[in-house]
């Protein structure tokens, strides 16, 4: 299955791992790596000691070209910028933002530039100024989203550009992948099912809550502030969904979510913390190594492509 992304990224596989924000450090990426697809260390929030850590220890286990995610909205953002600009990682998705600015150094350094987007607009947007493909992310995804489904989006996204599209949101197996394929989707990014790789480091209880998700246990927060949010239905969402109908202050919401997603990952407390999964989490049920997943998609893809 050899398409523009796979050439751009110089992989075998047209499988990338979404950049997630305390869930994607060095080990997840570089085994996706490994696994033939394209890892993606999440940068997130983190200061750009922590990610210079991540990109030097993925070096160490693996010599395939991996990237980094930037939410545009932390306060490192400049920093990681700057970061990935000197390392010269093989690509950088973005998110939550334009990444305009950064284009021309990342450019210069080689760095493909992938954004993360939600809207056709922004997808045109994105390619006038020099991005090399897309990530079209459809509501059905974990973490931040926006309001058009996959299924939508994508198709729509390839008609109005010329570069490449990734589909993300709701892609957890070959019927997935091959199903994008046939929106005209060139790879597709998945982050619920990579949460439960065996690499994967974030607590067990977290990914317990993933494998035993069933079709209608994701939730929305946040949709009264415009910053949407998936996660798993818990203690934490049903307070916040309380508070959002009885017209709560953006400060009040956000005192109840604030390190909600490390509560959830580092200390396993998936009560109170953010249990960010997208609403194909009720279809992942076993643990396996990301090259397993990665074999497993692209076995079930090319079969139904009839590549294979
Ligand atoms: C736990 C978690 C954290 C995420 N954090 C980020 C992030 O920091 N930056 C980003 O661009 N996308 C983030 N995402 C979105 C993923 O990169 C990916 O696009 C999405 O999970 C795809 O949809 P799926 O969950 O249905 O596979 C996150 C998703 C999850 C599940």
């Amino acid at each position: 299955m050899k398409t523009r992304v796979t050439e751009l990224l110089g992989i075998e596989k047209p499988i990338i791992q979404g950049g997630m924000a305390w869930v994607a450090e060095s080990h997840l990426a570089a085994a996706v790596s490994n696994a033939g697809g394209f890892g993606l260390i999440g940068a997130a929030n983190a200061p750009a000691d922590v990610v210079r850590n991540y990109i030097h220890e993925a070096r160490e286990l693996t010599d395939k070209p991996f990237g980094v995610n930037i939410m545009l909205m932390s306060p490192f953002a400049e920093d990681i910028a700057q970061l990935v600009t000197e390392e010269k990682v093989a690509a950088v998705t973005t998110g939550a933002g334009n990444p305009e600015k950064y284009m021309a150094q990342w450019k210069a350094a080689g760095i493909k530039v992938i954004p993360v987007i939600a809207s056709v607009a922004l997808a045109k947007r994105m390619e006038r100024v020099g991005a090399d493909a897309v990530v079209a992310e459809g509501t059905e995804s974990g973490g931040h989203i926006g309001q058009a489904t996959t299924m939508t989006l994508v198709p729509q996204v390839v008609d109005a550009v010329q570069i490449p599209v990734i589909a993300a949101g709701g892609i957890g197996d070959g019927r997935g992948m091959a199903a994008a394929f046939m929106l005209g989707a060139e790879a597709v990014q998945m982050g619920t099912r990579f949460c439960v790789a065996d690499e994967c480091v974030i607590h067990d209880k977290y990914k317990d809550r993933i494998l035993k998700a069933k079709d209608i246990d994701s939730e929305v927060t946040g949709r009264s502030h415009g910053h949407p949010v998936r996660g798993l239905r818990n203690k934490m969402t049903r307070e916040y969904l309380k508070l959002e109908a009885e017209g709560a202050s953006f400060e009040q919401l956000e005192n109840l979510t604030l390190g909600g997603l490390r509560k959830a990952v580092v200390e396993g407390d998936t009560d109170n913390g953010s249990v960010l999964a997208g609403q194909i989490a009720g279809m992942i049920t076993k643990r396996q190594s990301c090259q397993e997943i990665v074999d497993e998609v692209m076995d079930q893809a090319e079969r139904l492509l009839k590549i294979k």
